[in-house]
């Protein structure tokens, strides 16, 4: 039985690989920081329901002796490395902690993997942030970078470190650089989530006003869980090689919210404020990829539609703020 080990199994896409994984037979491995195993209930909503088919190890991505000591004890064949501080707008914030964190989690990891484990294949979740402000559209794996966050920074890094251990030591390191991807299972920071949560709040009475910043923005939004299905694939070719996972459309945030609030029976406009404070220091306009490497050489494509998947995202939400409502009334 081949082991796979995912850093971040508790997050939107570790939750759906580790899904994926099992249905595929793997004995699934994960990393999730201590506070999450003391409150269980509050961080790991996610794999709630799989807790008893996977093995969670707590541990610090800040720490290599902690990094060491799980990859040497698990032994994994395959090793997904999704961990990170992941939220652009923060690393504007803490411009410190996210390079500090996700720099150096990544090169832990690798180095871990060389000295304890170096037949393990391992996935570097990097991302479209790196292409930033690029200068073609739309973006493919030779498309130069220029990361417009401390977060697209540290991507950056993470992708080259990754190079750098598969040239100078042989390992099977790649990485995805995935566009963004959602699901009902996204945190309520990203806009996505915010617009469907909002939405549904709205619709049920729970709140009545929408704040956004920059509307005009452009992403090109894809499924979490079609994006861990070519995580896999990249891992099951021969050679290892970067990977970009896209739909190849880009949409507005407006867009967005236009077609979120109309699947509920609401005029976006009656309830969204357009916040200058959410505006970020440097933004992408644009953001869209062609991936047309992965739809040739791993047979790769996406099954949702940016309709369906904001239908999926807004019904999700409609249905939980419905039934937390009426827990709350009883
Ligand atoms: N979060 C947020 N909140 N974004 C907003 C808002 C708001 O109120 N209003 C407008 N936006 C705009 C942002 O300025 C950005 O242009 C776009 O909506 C998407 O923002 P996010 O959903 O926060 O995602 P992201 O594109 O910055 O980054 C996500 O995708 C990357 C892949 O390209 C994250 O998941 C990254 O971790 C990931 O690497």
């Amino acid at each position: 039985m081949k082991k796979a080990l995912i850093t971040g199994i508790d997050g939107q896409d570790g939750s759906y690989l580790a899904e994926f994984l099992l249905r595929k037979g793997y004995k699934v491995h994960g990393i999730v920081r201590r506070v999450a195993i003391e409150d269980p209930g509050y961080h790991l909503w996610r794999i709630n329901h799989i807790l008893d088919k996977i093995v969670i190890h707590p541990g610090s991505l800040e720490s290599y002796a902690s990094m060491f000591k799980i990859v040497e004890k698990v032994k994994p064949d395959e090793c997904y490395h999704l961990a990170a501080q992941s939220f652009v707008s923060y690393s504007f914030e803490d411009e410190f902690s996210t390079l500090n964190t996700n720099i150096n989690g990544t090169h832990f990891v690798l180095s871990a993997i060389k000295e304890r484990a170096p037949k393990c294949k391992f996935y570097f979740a990097a991302s479209s942030e790196m292409f930033g402000q690029a200068k073609e559209t739309p973006q493919n794996e030779t498309t130069a970078f220029h990361p417009r966050s401390p977060y697209g920074i540290s991507k950056v890094a993470g992708f080259y470190l990754t190079q750098n251990y598969r040239e100078a030591y042989d390992l099977f390191a790649l990485s995805g650089i995935l566009f963004n991807h959602e699901s009902p299972r996204r945190g309520f920071e990203f806009v996505s989530r915010k617009i469907s949560n909002a939405v549904a709040e709205i619709k049920l009475g729970v709140s009545n006003r929408l704040h956004l910043g920059n509307l005009n923005a452009k992403r090109d939004w894809g499924f979490a869980g079609d994006y861990v299905r070519a995580m896999w694939l990249m891992l099951q070719q021969d050679r290892p090689e970067d990977y970009v996972i896209a739909t190849g459309k880009a949409h507005s945030v407006k867009e967005f919210a236009e077609l979120a609030f109309d699947y509920a029976g609401l005029n976006w406009k009656k309830y969204t404020i357009i916040d200058k404070m959410l505006y970020r220091p440097s933004e992408i306009n644009v953001l869209k990829g062609d991936s047309g490497k992965a739809r040739k050489r791993l047979d790769w494509g996406p099954t949702v539609t940016f309709e369906g998947l904001v239908k999926m995202m807004v019904e999700s939400d409609l249905d939980r703020v419905k039934k937390m409502h009426t827990k709350i009334k009883r």
